[in-house]
Formats: structure tokens, C-alpha cells, sequence
């Protein structure tokens, strides 16, 4: 088998119910046993919809980049947005990788590094001269990756999840 059998590309409204049925299943994969069943259900409902997925993907402000093999599977996604700054830092013009996931078992290999250089390319491509985001204080494998990729911790925010307020580590590195 191919060992990179993607095409990362902007998602379409063709792609909503892809999208919101991997975003939600991923969430739960990575989140689910750090999270009473009742705040996951009332996240997953407040975030993972198809009509949220259509919106999200129309806005001209948010960027969603997917990766798509040949029979249309979804390996991971990306989403950025403008008009967002990191809590409590000075910034020129930010963007903010929203939201970031790849799928188990396409873990530790090479889509996660091939997603981000989307993203930086989409960032710069607005015009966008710092990319920041948010990760849970307790995923470590997360923070891993993004200082890989030249983040680093500038500050905290609170991420609500269902109705429990979780400590984010906000990270952002420029953009060349
Ligand atoms: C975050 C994510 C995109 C990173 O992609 P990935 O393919 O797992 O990343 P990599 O394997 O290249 O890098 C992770 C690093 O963390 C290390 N790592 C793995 N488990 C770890 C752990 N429990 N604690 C600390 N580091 C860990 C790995 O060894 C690796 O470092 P290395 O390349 O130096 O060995 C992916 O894990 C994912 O989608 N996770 C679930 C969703 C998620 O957390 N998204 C981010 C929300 S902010």
C-alpha cells in the first residue's frame, strides 16, 4: 500500500457529513475516557453537527484543510480561523489552528507533519504572521507534536468541556 495515500485539500460542502462524523469520533477517541459520559454528549452536540460543519465551512474567516484517501476516508483534518488572538499576548496578525486531529492509526506517521505544512502554508497565505492554538494541559502527546513543529507555551486559556473548565496551554510559533 502506498504509505501516504492522501490528497490534503480544502474541504468542500461536499465533505460536511465526513467531517462531522470523523470530527465527533475523534473527539470521543481521544477525549472520551478523561470525560464524564454526560460533558462528552454535551460537547460533541454543541460542536459536532452537520449544520455547524456547513457553516464552518463557508465562513470565508475559517480555513478547514482535510486529508482524503482514494475511497474517500478521512485521515485527519485541520481548521483555522482569523479574527481570534491568543489570550494575553501581543500579536501582528494571528491565526489560530482551531482545531487539529489525525486519525489512530495514521498516528506517529508522516500526515500529521504533511497537515501542519498545509496549515502553515494556509496561514501564510493569509497573510498571517503568527499561528497559536490551544491544547489540553493533560495531552501531552499533543504538546509533543506541536513543539516539534516550533510552538511553544506563551500562556493558558479555559476550553469548556460539556460543563467542566479545562486548563488549555496556549502555543504559538511565527510564521517565516
Ligand atoms: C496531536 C496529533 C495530531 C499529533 O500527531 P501524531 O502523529 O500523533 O504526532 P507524532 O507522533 O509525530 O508526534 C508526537 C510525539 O509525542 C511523543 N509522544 C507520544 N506519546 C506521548 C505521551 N504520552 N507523552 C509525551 N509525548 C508522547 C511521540 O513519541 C512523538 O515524539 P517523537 O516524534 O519525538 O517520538 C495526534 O496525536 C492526534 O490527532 N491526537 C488526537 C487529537 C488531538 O489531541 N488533537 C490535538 C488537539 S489540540
Amino acid at each position: 500500500m502506498n504509505d501516504f495515500p492522501f490528497e490534503i485539500r480544502p474541504a468542500t460542502e461536499a465533505d460536511v457529513a465526513a467531517l462531522t462524523e470523523f470530527g465527533a469520533r475523534t473527539f470521543r477517541e481521544s477525549f472520551g475516557k478523561d470525560n464524564t459520559a454526560e460533558d462528552m454528549e454535551k460537547h460533541l452536540a454543541s460542536a459536532w453537527r452537520t449544520d455547524l460543519q456547513r457553516d464552518e465551512i463557508l465562513d470565508p474567516s475559517i480555513d478547514t484543510l482535510i486529508a482524503r484517501d482514494l475511497r474517500g476516508n478521512l485521515g485527519g483534518f485541520a481548521m483555522m480561523r482569523e479574527r481570534h488572538s491568543p489570550p494575553g499576548v501581543s500579536v501582528l496578525r494571528p491565526v489560530e489552528l482551531w482545531r487539529f486531529y489525525v486519525d489512530k492509526p495514521w498516528q506517529g506517521r508522516v500526515l500529521a507533519q504533511a497537515l501542519m505544512n498545509a496549515v502553515e502554508a494556509s496561514a501564510r497565505a493569509r497573510g498571517g504572521r503568527e499561528l497559536w492554538l490551544g491544547v489540553w494541559e493533560r495531552n501531552e502527546r499533543a504538546q509533543a507534536f506541536y513543539r516539534k513543529c516550533g510552538f511553544e507555551k506563551v500562556g493558558e486559556q479555559i476550553f469548556v468541556v460539556g460543563s467542566d473548565p479545562q486548563t488549555d496551554h496556549v502555543m504559538l510559533r511565527k510564521l517565516a
